[in-house]
């Protein structure tokens, strides 16, 4: 065949090839390129800079796959940068040296869009960082740890609620280690199971963790093992820190409680103020009349003397209405200093009258000098009229209750401790019996609510409450209030019962 006739066919074939195809000078200057170049004229790009033409630059490109040919004296291919993680799109330039002798005459330079093992790997780098990214930004904390418990990924969420730092944590922790006792086997173990969401997985857990300070921290965990070929290789856990969500919870089964209290009270109160009123009237008639033969009649002493013993009863009868009605009186709940002797002998003045406390022997030790607590009067009634109707309840009507009140030696609170010599709480049960609910009565005897108000309304009160106990001795409560502060006197209280 005819030379030129093989040269036509040959750039036919170039052109044919549906490629960027250029011959590049070592100077980075054009001498022919093919005529796939949409929108860029022949005429005006021979003899130009490459960097120039294709992509508007002053010099050469950083990884020009020419520049890197030029160097290394043999082909050469560079990736270009894309911000597509698709891989099957990433271009490449390819550099073929066009020797004259020993030295490089021009380069054919190609582009080359199919995968490259290059490209593989930069896209997998970028498709890693940017899962990184996700992990590290997730609300939740993110744990994983290989089948040895050594951690692997410790997010920014985990940094913040368990307190080790990313490094300590894949250095020096194991994942066993966050959680309290075996907790971490009864995790492994649901996750084996298949029992909790499927094989390998487990959904929706509550548990504990515990932080770098030794902190218990309620948390709901997913959580998931990783394989690859069919084996194990890690557990990936999302655990939600439930502290701040229990918290609220908790606060609205407590008001519902004293909503509850709040109710039964207030029917208590209307009851008491429509007896009071029922009585008032015949009492001051009974101490009107009974005065009036007392003054008009010449009795004998023994009448007179029967007379006297009316009154008082009857004077008796109108402190009792009035402490009742200050008793269960609606007023709007006001923090004001108080004196908690007060409130003690008054609910023991209501109390002792009662059948329930015929044959309990009362004995109060009260400090007079006692300073006064910051306080809603109504809440203490209610606080000391449930922690003594246990006690009575508890002595089944018969035995010794012990009221004492004294200052705490660092003389900033105030210390109450009402004692009975009732059986005692049995050791399992102590630790609930604040809960609400929590009651060993048998059915429509008691609600289990009255400890749980106790509670909340000491806590609400700034003070503490526990229970000690000897059984077959009888139970301790204690509780302590802080004093009030002098210049925060008669303020309003938000707090409701
Ligand atoms: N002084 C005590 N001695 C022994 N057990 C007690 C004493 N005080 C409380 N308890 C136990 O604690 C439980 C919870 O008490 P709480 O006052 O909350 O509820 P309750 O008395 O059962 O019902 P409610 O007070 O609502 O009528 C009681 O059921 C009882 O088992
Ligand atoms: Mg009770």
């Amino acid at each position: 065949m005819h030379k030129d006739m093989e040269k036509e066919y040959l750039l036919k074939g170039i052109t044919a090839f549906k490629r960027k195809f250029t011959v590049i000078s070592p100077e980075y200057k054009i001498l022919a390129l093919s005529s796939r170049f949409n929108g860029i004229k022949e005429s005006e790009t021979i003899g130009q800079h490459c960097y120039k033409v294709f992509h508007d630059r002053s010099s050469p490109c950083k990884n020009c796959s020419v520049k890197m040919a030029l160097e290394k004296k043999k082909p050469a291919l560079t990736p270009q940068s894309v911000n597509s993680l698709d891989l099957d799109e990433m271009p490449c330039y390819f550099a073929y040296p066009i020797f004259s002798g020993n030295d490089i005459e021009a380069f054919v330079s190609m582009d080359f869009d199919l995968p490259t093992r290059g490209g593989l790997e930069e896209n997998l780098q970028r498709s890693n960082a940017l899962l990184r990214n996700l992990i590290q930004s997730s609300v939740d904390c993110v744990i994983a740890a290989d089948m040895k418990g050594k951690i692997l990924i410790f997010n920014d969420a985990a940094v913040e609620v368990f307190g080790y730092t990313e490094d300590e944590a894949l250095n020096t922790l194991n994942v066993r280690d966050i959680y309290p006792g075996d907790q971490a086997f009864e995790v492994m173990r649901k996750l084996r199971s298949g029992e909790y969401g499927g094989k390998g997985k487990l959904k929706l857990y509550y548990t504990d963790v515990i932080s770098k300070n030794g902190e218990t921290i309620p948390i709901k965990l997913n959580a998931s093992k990783i394989y690859e070929k069919g084996q194990k290789i890690a557990t990936i856990g999302f655990f939600r820190d439930m502290r701040e969500e229990f918290r609220i919870k908790n606060e609205l089964e407590n008001t519902q409680i004293q909503l509850l209290q709040a109710e039964k009270m207030s029917s208590l109160g209307k009851l008491a103020a429509g007896v009071a009123h029922q009585l008032n009237n015949p009492l001051g008639g009974i101490t009107l009349f009974a005065k009036l033969m007392q003054e008009e009649y010449d009795l004998e002493e023994g009448a007179k003397e029967d007379l006297g013993r009316i009154l008082k009863d009857a004077q008796r009868c109108r402190d009792t209405v009035k402490e009742l009605l200050e008793f269960t009186r609606q007023t709007r709940h006001l923090m004001r200093p108080h004196d908690v002797n007060h409130a003690i002998s008054r609910t023991l003045f209501l109390l002792e009258s009662q059948t329930l406390f015929h044959n309990i022997e009362i004995v109060k030790d009260l400090d007079d000098s006692l300073p006064h607590v910051q306080s809603d009067i109504q809440q203490l009634n209610h606080l000391f009229m449930n922690i003594i109707l246990n006690a009575a309840q508890a002595m089944k009507e018969k035995g010794r209750l012990t009221v004492k009140s004294s200052l705490m030696p660092d003389g900033n609170r105030v210390c109450i401790e009402i004692s009975d010599t009732g059986p005692g709480i049995p050791e399992d049960i102590l630790p609930h019996i604040f809960e609400q609910f929590f009651t060993t009565k048998e059915e429509g005897k008691g609600t289990g609510l009255g400890l749980s108000l106790a509670y909340s309304i000491v806590k609400n009160h700034g003070g503490n409450i526990m229970a000690k106990n000897k059984p077959g001795q009888g139970t301790t409560f204690i509780i302590e209030f802080p004093i009030a502060d002098k210049g925060n006197e008669g303020e309003e209280s938000g707090d409701k019962i």
